[in-house]
């Protein structure tokens, strides 16, 4: 991944259409129907996307789709690269990169991911305020390129202040009730154990998922405005009665998916 593929990948969409989004979102497991309310839609397989990782997940579609909704040209991709598939941390942003030479400034970054936080229920929306990386892993680690970003980007605002409370806003609006919260980044693709999860409990975090913080390290390097919403599937582990299935998670993702579009409808159109 260099700045010659981004400016490739780019231009080749550039050169399919005339839409030019500024404000993009990245649909996580279960949560792709939210492109039902866009109009105007353009439609890339990421398989045709020069530079764009070639793999198949259940219940991601694996699409940019560029349209509008409330006015706003907006990009949207229908599903996302994951750690856990084997790509490099490289691969897993590499869509970021592409967005932004697009002209995308603002990435609202959505998943679904397990509740730490036991006053959490599954299928509650949790709006990310802050988030753990205890991976070892950083999409950044390599030599740097001065004309994509910094080479120590700041994290201090890594989910912006104002977004945050633009939805806090809309959300009232709109009479969804939305929990803040803390997401810890694990790779997967196993569930965590139980002791991992009291750990990160002990640690600050209020929900786990296997995806989320390679995008928004990468996004805040590259100058982004970036608000994260987490949709909790399921309780994490030894707080879940049960155990876990991908199933049941991409079912609460479905069943999340309509009031979550909601939100992202009336948050892009402002
Ligand atoms: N853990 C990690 N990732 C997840 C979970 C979870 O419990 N649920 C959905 N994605």
């Amino acid at each position: 991944m260099g700045y010659d593929e981004v400016q490739q990948a780019a231009s080749w969409l550039q050169s399919r259409t005339q839409k030019r989004p500024t404000a993009a979102v990245i649909l996580g497991s279960g949560l792709g129907s939210v492109v039902d309310a866009m109009e105007d839609k353009e439609v890339f397989a990421y398989a045709d996307i020069p530079g764009f990782p070639k793999t198949q997940l259940k219940g991601h579609a694996g699409r940019l789709i560029l349209g509008r909704i409330g006015g706003q040209t907006v990009a949207a991709m229908q599903g996302r690269f994951h750690y856990y598939e084997g790509l490099g941390m490289q691969a897993v942003t590499f869509p970021i990169y592409v967005l932004r030479a697009l002209g995308v400034e603002r990435l609202i970054v959505t998943n679904a991911c397990g509740g730490i936080n036991r006053d959490f229920v599954p299928g509650d929306l949790m709006l990310i305020t802050d988030h753990l990386n205890l991976t070892g892993l950083n999409p950044l680690i390599g030599e740097n390129d001065d004309r994509l970003g910094p080479r120590f980007p700041d994290m201090t605002e890594a989910y912006s202040r104002r977004l945050l409370a633009l939805a806090e806003q809309t959300a009232g609006e709109l009479g969804l009730e939305c929990r803040r919260g803390v997401y810890a980044f694990f790779t997967g693709p196993c569930f965590e154990t139980a002791a991992e999860i009291r750990a990160l409990a002990v640690l600050g975090a209020d929900a786990v998922g296997m995806s989320t913080v390679p995008e928004v390290v990468v996004a805040n390097y590259l100058g982004m405005e970036v608000l994260g919403v987490a949709c909790i599937t399921n309780m994490a582990t030894g707080i879940a009665p049960e155990k876990h299935s991908h199933e049941a998670v991409l079912e609460i993702a479905n069943r999340s998916a309509a009031r979550l579009a909601e939100l992202l409808c009336r948050l892009l159109a402002k």
